[in-house]
């Protein structure tokens, strides 16, 4: 079958065979196939969509085209949590670490800022000397000894996947969902886990604005992860308002800090506890929610989570000891007072940006200092003059006003939840 008979079924509805998808991703990898068939092919699946049984042979295809992490046959459950993005969200810095001293292993490969959306490795990168470049040697060392990692994912793994990410990039084919979970899937597979828990988030901050989007694309997952035998459970998050007071680099390690010593704030805490607790009862560590909730409260309250973290900085060479700059402060005040109603998170995620926390292109360098505070929830009640947010950056004057307009002030406010539903498959 020649590539353009395999666009050509996908243009036209049908079905492809898991053999057509291997041999198409395998043509791309080998670049056999050149990038505007592929561009063809994502533009079909875009309008066409895939069946589930499409989307794990493309997973697996992606999967395929690199290497995998190893892991001895020692009983050792290694499990990961992969997040759809969005403003504020540090929940890997503490999980991981919580995870790992609850008898887990945790090899998580993570990611730079998307879009509005802060990265995980952007975050940890505000530490002295913290490497997000580990070898698969260096990872498949480090994780036995210390429990976990959190590091970039290599140029060894999936790569085809690395190569249509970049193209669907500029083709206007990110948005589908099931080029989506193919994307990462295939990334998360290659660590070769036990269990993953995916957040999957919906809001004003997060790719899937409504909540109906994200259910649908946490449903791929789980069915995906499931297809290719592991076990995956997804919990639909809200986005309408950002994870934690923190938002930028170096101040939202400082609030990860405060979490892990039993503290920071409520949300974190709780989204934290819950996605462990899902990973952990999921791989037989806790048969009882309740029970794993208490243990996990009680090991981020007592040090030991903390004390885990600080091993695992270490082996990535970090040294926590050194203060990490923080950009001076300055506050944006309420105009009038009212409820706060709405919070335009992607609006903050982007003014971060422009302050220098994100990259506007690829080549650019982040400025770890400066990030917002969110001085304000959904619900609460402000005075005029009373303090919105606090701005970390040299020069505040350009983005006040941008700031102050993110948040809604009216009469009255919906309540917020931020664990809205859990997505299982069958093997759960
Ligand atoms: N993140 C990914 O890794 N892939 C996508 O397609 C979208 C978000």
């Amino acid at each position: 079958v020649l590539p353009v008979q395999i666009i050509a079924q996908k243009r036209d509805g049908c079905e492809l065979t898991e053999e057509s998808i291997f041999t198409f991703v395998r043509g791309y990898a080998e670049n056999q196939i050149p990038d505007y068939q592929m561009a063809a092919f994502a533009m079909a699946v875009y309008f066409n969509g895939m069946t589930s049984s499409e989307t794990a042979a493309l997973t697996q295809a992606m999967l395929d085209s690199g290497d995998r992490l190893r892991w001895p046959d020692d009983g050792i459950p290694r499990v990961d949590k992969h997040s759809t993005g969005g403003i504020g969200d540090k929940i890997s810095l503490p999980l991981v670490p919580l995870l790992a001293v609850c008898g887990v292993q945790v090899p998580m490969l993570s990611g730079r800022g998307l879009g509005p959306t802060g990265g995980t490795l952007d975050k940890l990168e505000s530490i002295a000397g913290f490497r997000t470049d580990l070898s698969l040697q260096e990872i498949q060392r480090v994780v036995p000894k210390i429990g976990c990692v959190i590091t970039g994912a290599s140029a060894d793994l999936a790569p085809a996947d690395r190569r249509l990410y970049a193209l669907r990039d500029v083709t206007a084919t990110v948005p589908s969902i099931l080029l989506i979970t193919a994307s990462i899937m295939s990334k998360k597979l290659a660590e070769s886990p036990d269990a993953l828990v995916l957040d999957v988030k919906f809001g004003s901050g997060a790719f899937m604005k409504t909540r109906e989007q994200a259910r649908e694309l946490a449903i791929s997952l789980v069915k995906t992860g499931e297809r290719m035998g592991v076990t995956t459970t997804a919990l639909l998050t809200s986005m309408n308002q950002p994870l934690g007071r923190m938002c930028g680099n170096a101040i939202e390690v400082e609030e990860s800090l405060d979490v892990l010593q039993g503290q920071g704030p409520d949300d974190v805490r709780q989204l934290t506890i819950e996605l462990a607790a899902e990973l952990l009862i999921t791989v037989g560590a806790f048969s009882e929610h309740a029970q794993a909730v208490q243990v996990l409260d009680r090991k981020l309250s007592d040090g030991s989570a903390m004390e885990r973290f600080e091993m695992m900085v270490k082996a990535q060479g970090g040294d926590l000891a050194q203060e990490r700059a923080i950009a001076p402060a300055a506050e944006v005040t309420a105009r009038h007072e009212g409820v706060v109603s709405a919070i335009d998170v992607e609006a903050i995620g982007y003014t971060i940006i422009a302050m220098g926390g994100g990259r506007r292109n690829l080549a650019d360098s982040i400025d770890h200092s400066v990030g917002i505070e969110m001085l304000v929830s959904i619900g609460d009640t402000v005075d005029a003059g009373q303090p919105l947010v606090r701005l970390f950056t040299r020069d505040p004057e350009p983005f006040a006003d941008r700031l102050r307009e993110s948040i809604t002030l009216s009469d009255q406010a919906n309540s917020q939840v931020l664990i809205v539903e859990r997505i299982i498959g069958e093997l759960t």
